[in-house]
């Protein structure tokens, strides 16, 4: 996410900036910039790193007592110089720094370019800045009842941060969806994405609310309004957490942070792409070239780890709906194996990081062979991203735990829009299933922040066998590549060999494996094939296998067979894995944490494998 700085008082504002945007670099960013009221409207801005930042700062410029700072995750426009923030209106008096999505800029940007507005930027947050100015000359109001009417007309996420030329006594600040806390000092105050840039300062601090925004003023006074226009007595909080846990949210590590970001995370990657009721889906990419990805004769889904987990769910949810042949593949072998491609095939490549070395060199081969190449990347800008013909930015944030957590949940929910647009495509769905299905996956956040409040019984089970040797995952249909995906996070953050299997493949070799020592994860959500299931865990249980089930609430028949049962909330099938990877997550993170390892940097493990 991008981060955010601001800062009013007595004291010189750019190194308070500069060091606060320093300590919101753990929210991952691809550019940072600076702007400082000194008389003028003095701004720095750049891609790459803040230290990158300071290196074209001219000191000579930054006196200054009231400043913006910003740290860009670019979600609309390349990471670079111009699309960095602060972003200034056409006059030059405002200046913006921005965290979030406005999902409806594309409109406002062509209502602006008619009355004369020019843009240097791809950004949504340039056209908020120019929709406050135009608003503001309209209405002929105040600037913070123009940022009020603006806020009101946009639609999506942001906190945003105002500097005004024509007042260097005041900063605005304003939040819907993306938080933003206030930082009251002596007579100065700090404003940010978060209180690990404020807390050195001053621990009162406070958290702007939904839709609200506030009035800050040199003088030492500030009001805080809701975009009804209503003030609101602001109420003051003590921080009471090291800087440490505030870059983590409060959570111990960034792995659990990501793990309870999934519910914001899959809002965040279906925002403006799906709509249940109206029963439509835009995914950008794919419209414009919807010709060729509906008449394609194959899809290949080429991946790593697990973003190939992902790839294989995607390959059952793309036949089963769309009723095309998909093949998923290994990026590192499909890339040697001289593989059979053509121009009528679809090249889906998936990648959390956009820059994993197998898969770019997969899809650059794919490239070469005519096929269509289509990236679910979460990090704008990335090279598998620039590679690919069109593609789907995953929005989850930046993941910083090396364990893919949030990645993988978006990937699905993105994989399950692209199935169903193609199965509308291909007129291999009707229209009241696609919208069952769209409603479900509406539901879904709800249902993971449900299935969430089972962490405590989770990590009782994982006290019973944070010692095991070996763990079996077994799945079938949809839970199938949630069995492999949840044995990856055990085997990678907690070093215990794990392995996840077709739950019917057991009896062909690895039930030999089975004893009192052997704990088996099974997923038993399906329904299509639940009796199947319930026969394979009585063929575990009859070996005294260990058995930890993960089952729809209210099971009764598998209750009676399982060592521990696991009631996550019931959905659709094809959309079992985002809930039923939830527990397998909080597994393997509290084995591991009991298991004294390194969950967010585990050993011998890289976030991103730019090398083969
Ligand atoms: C998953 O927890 C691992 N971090 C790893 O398998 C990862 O999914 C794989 O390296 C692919 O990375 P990518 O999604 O960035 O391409």
């Amino acid at each position: 996410m991008c981060g955010i700085v601001g800062y009013i008082g007595r004291k010189e504002a750019f190194p308070i900036i500069i060091k606060g945007l320093k300590r919101l670099e753990y929210r991952g960013y691809d550019s940072a910039g600076v702007a400082l009221l000194n008389g003028d409207m003095t701004v720095f801005k750049k891609a790459g790193k803040v230290s990158d930042l300071e290196t074209i700062v001219d000191g000579a410029r930054t006196h200054a007592s009231i400043g913006i700072g910003h740290t860009r995750w670019a979600t609309h426009g390349e990471p670079n110089d111009r699309n960095a923030h602060p972003h200034l209106s056409q006059s030059g008096n405002l200046a913006v720094i921005h965290n979030g999505i406005i999902e409806n800029y594309a409109a406002i940007k062509e209502e602006l370019t008619k009355r004369g507005y020019t843009f240097h930027s791809d950004t949504d947050t340039e056209v908020l800045v120019n929709l406050i100015e135009e608003v503001q000359k309209q209405e002929n109001t105040s600037l913070d009842n123009a940022v009020r009417i603006a806020l009101n007309q946009v639609v999506g996420a942001y906190a945003i941060v105002v500097l005004n030329k024509k007042n260097p006594d005041q900063l605005l600040a304003a939040r819907k969806g993306s938080p933003l806390v206030i930082g009251i000092g002596d007579d100065e105050f700090f404003v940010a994405s978060d209180a690990s840039p404020i807390i050195e300062y001053t621990k009162n601090v406070v958290y702007l609310d939904e839709q609200e925004y506030a009035i800050i003023n040199r003088d030492g006074s500030y009001q805080i309004r809701t975009l009804g226009n209503v003030e609101k007595s602001p109420e003051i909080k003590k921080l009471e957490f090291s800087i440490e846990t505030i870059e983590k949210g409060g959570f111990e590590h960034f792995m659990l942070k990501e793990i309870y970001e999934q519910p914001r995370a899959i809002e965040d990657s279906l925002r403006g792409r799906m709509n249940a009721s109206q029963g439509w889906i835009k995914l950008g990419g794919f419209n414009e070239y919807s010709n060729r990805i509906s008449r394609a004769d194959r899809f290949l889904i080429t991946a790593c780890g697990t973003s190939w987990h992902s790839g294989l769910i995607g390959e059952y949810m793309i036949e089963d709906l769309a009723r095309v042949p998909v093949e998923v593949e290994y990026a590192s072998e499909f890339r040697y194996r001289n593989p059979i491609i053509t121009e009528h095939d679809v090249v889906i490549a998936i990648s959390q990081s956009g820059e994993t070395a197998d898969t770019l060199a997969a899809i650059n081969l794919a490239k070469e062979r005519q096929a269509l190449i289509y990236g679910i990347c979460n990090v704008i800008g990335s090279s598998i991203a620039r590679t690919s013909h069109a593609g789907s930015y995953t929005h989850a944030g930046p993941e910083i735990g090396v364990a893919s957590t949030k990645a993988f949940s978006t990937q699905v929910s993105l994989i399950t829009l692209m199935a169903l647009q193609m199965a509308e495509h291909r007129g291999t769905i009707a229209t009241s299933r696609m919208r069952e299905i769209l409603y479900e996956l509406e539901n879904i956040p709800k249902k993971i922040e449900e299935t969430l409040q089972l962490d405590a019984q989770i990590k009782e089970i994982a006290s019973i066998y944070k010692d095991a040797s070996n763990f079996l995952y077994l799945g079938r249909g949809y839970n199938f590549p949630v069995a492999l995906e949840g044995a990856l996070k055990l085997k990678e953050i907690s070093y215990i060999h794990a392995e996840g299997y077709p739950a019917a493949e057991m009896k062909h070799g690895p039930i030999a494996l089975i004893d009192e020592n052997m704990p088996v994860v099974f997923l038993a959500t399906n329904k299509s094939a639940y009796e199947k299931i319930v026969s394979n865990v009585q063929e575990v249980k009859a070996r005294k296998g260990k058995i930890i089930a993960v089952v729809n609430k209210g099971d009764t028949h598998i209750r009676e067979l399982a060592d521990h049962l696991i009631e996550v909330p019931e959905t659709e099938e094809i959309l079992s894995p985002l809930i039923t990877i939830v527990p397998l997550q909080l597994l393997a993170y509290h084995i591991a944490i009991m298991r004294g390892c390194n969950v967010d940097q585990p050993r011998n493990l890289a976030k991103s494998v730019t090398v083969e």
